[in-house]
């Protein structure tokens, strides 16, 4: 898979952001069935533990035998860069389509043990990771997905895409934020434009997309190069359809739930399974009428069986 096979198609592409513990097999599976996504991501993975504990064991990578449908790119977490690039190969060895090297998350335990976005931290680490995994990466796109950086200087921030341009990465996925922002503030897409008019490197916007509309403008912004999505994605999982009819489509939220657990069951490990749909149904339920009393019913209850039958009560009513 080359890049251009990402970004060369007769529109700019859609991609679905990792997202940890939510963007899993049975929730990838369910948006290839409504479509519109172009390019699909794992949640971040750590290197450590597919190099020391083999992906076998991996609860986060059930169902990636199962896989066939558009690309997925695979998300790794690390700082160490003969790790990672093990975990590289490995993963492209069981059908990687891309690898993206985490440099956006600021969770605490992350930033301080400089992984994620604590890898700005140390720009001669970061180069010789960026550089190492360019390497490695030889028949698949390699990306890196990240924040501002820790200050909004713009020459601060240039001259840090302009390492990680120099180490050769197919693409960068901006979300515009500060690394201390968390969701605090609007993103700030301009940074995109800030990139574009000062290296040749693909970008893609990342950040606040809450509808079809404003996928669409920000899709015809001529900086930018795609579109990677996340938390409207787990509340309008056809958001990415939406974008592309131009239009708001018909939802059927009780089918989505149910099928979800459907998948759960059959692909994720069961002593993980109802923590996983505890944790999407606070978000899918966030734009349904009284979507906030299913999410509490759903929360009280300690099997599938049972939250089952809370939405099928619910739809009924
Ligand atoms: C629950 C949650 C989990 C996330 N996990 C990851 C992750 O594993 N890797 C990553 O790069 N970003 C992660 N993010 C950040 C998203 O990929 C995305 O950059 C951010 O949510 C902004 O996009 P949005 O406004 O479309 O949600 C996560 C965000 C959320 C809300």
């Amino acid at each position: 898979m080359m890049v251009t096979d990402f970004f060369e198609n007769n529109r700019k592409p859609l991609f679905l952001a990792p997202m940890a513990e939510l963007t899993h097999y049975p929730f990838r599976k369910l948006l290839e069935e409504i479509g519109g996504v172009d390019v699909f991501y794992t949640e971040m993975l750590s290197s450590e533990q597919i190099v020391f504990q083999g992906v076998e064991k991996s609860i986060f990578l059930k169902g990636i035998e199962c896989e066939r449908g558009n690309p997925l790119v695979f998300q790794l977490l690390g700082n160490d860069v003969e790790v990672l690039k093990k975990a590289s190969k490995i993963l492209i060895s069981i059908g990687a389509d891309g690898i993206d090297l985490n440099l956006g998350c600021s969770a605490p335990f992350v930033y301080k043990s400089g992984k994620g976005s604590g890898l700005l931290n140390d720009r001669e680490n970061l180069k010789r990771i960026l550089c190492g995994l360019r390497d490695t990466i030889k028949d698949v796109p390699f990306s890196v997905k990240m924040r501002i950086g820790i200050s909004p200087d713009r020459d601060e921030f240039l001259d840090l895409i302009g390492d990680i341009v120099k180490c050769g990465v197919d693409y960068v996925v901006l979300h515009p934020r500060l690394v201390n922002e968390k969701f605090r503030r609007k993103a700030r897409w301009e940074y995109i434009e800030f990139i574009k008019k000062e290296y040749n490197v693909i970008v893609v916007g990342n950040g606040d997309i809450t509808d079809w509309k404003m996928g669409v403008n920000k899709l015809n912004n001529k900086y930018v190069d795609g579109i990677m999505i996340g938390r409207e994605a787990l509340s309008n999982p056809w958001i990415f359809r939406e974008i592309i009819f131009g239009k708001n489509l018909e939802k059927n939220y009780r089918d989505f739930l149910l099928e979800f657990i459907e998948y759960v069951r059959k692909y994720l490990p069961e002593e993980i399974q109802l923590k996983r749909v505890k944790l999407f149904v606070k978000w899918f339920t966030k734009e349904i009428l009284f979507g906030h009393y299913l999410w509490k019913e759903i929360n009280k209850c300690d099997n599938l069986m049972g939250v089952e039958k809370i939405i099928l009560d619910f739809f009924k009513s």
